[in-house]
């Protein structure tokens, strides 16, 4: 179908006298309209043409205005066409039917010119508006859930590269002590079945000489000297992965409702020994050092997971930024570092736990923006811009705190968190 104008009207009048009269009035009003003279006419025209309204006579033969009115509210492609009725004056009950059936106005016969052209003018523009107004409404409601989507999935990418930084820095730091063990297990185990030899020589009664040349071949002293510092090495080992098993404990304590009393240099420390082998020297980047200046911190009423990953996303922007300004500048004898420092404001009543970097910091012109949501200066697929908008919020919001940055572009970047006691 194709629409040929935006001001087409159906008249459904079985009168032609009416019918013409009616189409000179609205021809000279420079609407252009169709005509049917029934019921049947009218819906097949209805769909033909999609008028933008029709005007419809109630007393028609066979079918009559009321049940064409049905027809086309039925209709899905006709449901929206305004329906004005043309009646009678005498007869009331016609107009309130009409009405109830979903007309949106009627006329009375003797139509009046001027009313018939107004009624029609104010329905037209209503029915543009109720469509504009739809249309905008579907696209609202398309944005709204395209924005929800990729809101889940920027908290989701977000949560899984912390996650993914979570699980390379525990496998990292467990690896070490993992492997100590692993090795050393095997030397172990073969000077115990050695020793256990021996034992049996004891056992089965060998003469001197036999449990000597034994004791010679396995090398007993020194067997008994490596098999104690084996021993030694293993058992801190295993301490050394109950403490990181605690530290990701530390770390990850998001089960409280309610805010618990927490020592924030554990919490950083925590956080340091995840995101500790990304602070090594890699490939051509050096090591980055760690300078911590702690003041004597009361504990402090706050939910530590939450806290802990503000820690975490300031520190890894920090290290993000060092590697950056390494690899833009090629400072080969750069000494990247990270500060952190805390503050007692017994007067303010407040901790200051200051992290400042000396990599690039931050052009001014964004320093503004960088809480902003899915704000990011990262490559596609890197950073999520989510960071210390998560962390901004963690702070104010949950803390009654405040997060605020100062940098001097290309001296580095100090990230201030304030939280009350
Ligand atoms: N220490 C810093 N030095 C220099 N620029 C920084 C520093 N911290 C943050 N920025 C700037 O602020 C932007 C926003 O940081 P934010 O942590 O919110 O997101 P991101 O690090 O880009 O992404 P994500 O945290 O999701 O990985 C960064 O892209 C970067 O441009
Ligand atoms: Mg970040």
């Amino acid at each position: 179908m194709v629409k040929l104008h935006e001001k087409q009207i159906l008249i459904v009048d079985d009168s032609p006298t009416n019918a013409a009269a009616l189409l000179a009035i609205l021809q000279q009003a420079g609407f252009y309209v169709v005509i049917a003279n029934d019921g049947k006419n009218a819906l097949k025209k209805a769909i033909e043409i999609l008028p933008n309204l029709i005007l419809l006579d109630v007393m028609l033969p066979e079918m009559d205005g009321f049940e064409i009115c049905l027809h086309l509210k039925e209709m899905q492609e006709t449901q929206d066409i305004p329906v004005i009725f043309m009646t009678a004056l005498s007869r009331i009950e016609d107009k309130v039917k009409g009405l109830s059936l979903g007309a949106v106005d009627y006329v009375t016969k003797p139509l009046q010119k001027e009313e018939v052209v107004a009624r029609v003018n104010v329905h037209l523009k209503l029915s543009n508006l109720n469509k504009q107004l739809e249309k905008q409404s579907r696209e609202l409601k398309v944005a709204l859930a395209q924005l929800q989507e990729s809101q889940i999935q920027l908290i989701q990418n977000e949560k899984m590269s912390t996650l993914g930084q979570l699980v390379a820095g525990v496998a990292h730091e467990i690896n070490n002590p993992v492997g100590a063990i692993t090795a050393n297990s095997v030397y172990a185990s073969t000077y115990v079945n050695d020793l256990v030899n021996h034992l049996r020589l004891y056992q089965q009664k060998a003469t001197d000489e036999e449990i000597s040349a034994h004791a010679q071949e396995i090398e007993l002293d020194f067997l008994v000297e490596d098999l104690s510092s084996i021993l030694n090495t293993m058992q801190s080992s295993a301490l050394r992965i109950k403490d990181i098993s605690e530290s990701f404990r530390v770390f990850s304590r998001n089960d409280t409702e309610d805010k618990v009393a927490f020592d924030i240099h554990e919490g950083l420390e925590s956080t340091l020994l995840i995101i500790k082998h990304r602070l090594k020297a890699v490939d051509k980047y050096p090591k980055i050092e760690v300078i911590k200046d702690y003041a004597n911190l009361p504990e402090i009423n706050c939910f530590p997971g939450p806290l802990n990953q503000v820690f975490m996303n300031l520190l890894i922007n920090a290290v993000d930024a060092l590697r950056d300004c390494h690899k833009k500048h090629k400072k080969t004898n750069s000494k990247p570092q990270i500060q952190i420092r805390t503050v007692l404001d017994n007067e303010k009543k407040h901790i200051v736990i200051y992290i400042q970097d000396n990599g690039m910091g931050i052009p001014e012109e964004i320093q503004e923006k960088i809480f902003g949501y899915a704000f990011t200066t990262k490559p596609v697929g890197k950073g999520t811009g989510l960071g210390l908008a998560i962390a901004q919020q963690i702070i104010t919001e949950k803390h009654g705190g405040s997060l605020e940055v100062t940098s001097q572009p290309g001296e580095g970047a100090e990230f201030v968190i304030s939280l009350p006691l």
